[in-house]
């Protein structure tokens, strides 16, 4: 279905497929046992030592109109896979998958641009599976080990895809409308106060739903906003 190409080490699998977009097919998955460099959202570094599992997807639609909803179908996917070794996760709107209030796993989706068109979009995992010790990350994280989940990571890997590469087609075709149930179920925050954080700003409100564009629409005191991106404090 998807070639998978594997690694002992490499700076950043997101930065592998970035470098090497013209000469991989479509679907083409990279994982590596370490990264040097591993990224996270927003500038931040993603801590990733043996244990953890580490992928990048690379994505070459033919329609480019739902890429974050793109993003927003592997959190839920890692969610569903999760579901499969008896673990009860959320997601953590974007696109943040966590079990109690910890990190299980993040995802960094970044776009490829070429002669001024978006022409790929590389999706990068990260899932905490086999780690001990996850005091060093700098946020609550927890791994499926530690949940007492053992589990592969290239087993983990394949449940996760199979589940993406099923929805992927018509996620590409109708965008969020066809995950919106599904995530919502999974999304514990809605009728809650939250605070989203963009950068510097901080929205509170109470979260009131998902949009069929995927956003979140959060009651301030100034109205009803559209969040498109953000991070939430919770
Ligand atoms: C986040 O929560 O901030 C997103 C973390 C994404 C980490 C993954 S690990 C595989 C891929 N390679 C990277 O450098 N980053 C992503």
């Amino acid at each position: 279905m998807s070639n998978i190409l594997y690694f002992e080490t490499l700076d950043s699998t997101q930065t592998y497929l970035k470098e090497h977009v013209n000469e991989l097919d479509d679907k083409t998955v990279v994982t590596t046992e370490t990264q040097t460099a591993g990224r996270g959202r927003f500038d931040r570094q993603w801590v990733s030592q043996p244990g953890g599992l580490y992928f990048s997807v690379l994505l070459k639609p033919t329609k480019i109109d739902f890429l974050a909803n793109v993003t927003q179908l592997m959190a839920l996917c890692v969610c569903q896979a999760a579901e499969q070794y008896a673990v009860q996760p959320n997601l953590k709107w974007p696109n943040d998958v966590q079990v109690a209030g910890k990190k299980l796993c993040g995802i960094l989706s970044e776009t490829i641009t070429q002669q001024g068109r978006i022409t790929a979009l590389v999706v990068g995992v990260g899932v905490n599976i086999a780690q001990q010790d996850l005091s060093h990350v700098g946020q609550p994280a927890v791994s499926l080990r530690e949940l007492g989940v053992h589990v592969a990571k290239e087993d983990f890997l394949q449940v996760v895809l199979n589940l993406f590469f099923q929805s992927y087609p018509a996620l590409v075709a109708e965008g969020f409308p066809i995950i919106r149930l599904a995530y919502k179920e999974r999304f514990p925050f809605l009728g809650k106060q939250i605070v989203v954080k963009n950068g510097a700003c901080a929205v509170t409100g109470i979260a009131r739903d998902l949009s069929p564009a995927g956003t979140l629409l959060l009651q301030t005191k100034d109205g009803l906003q559209e969040i498109l991106i953000g991070d939430l404090l919770v």
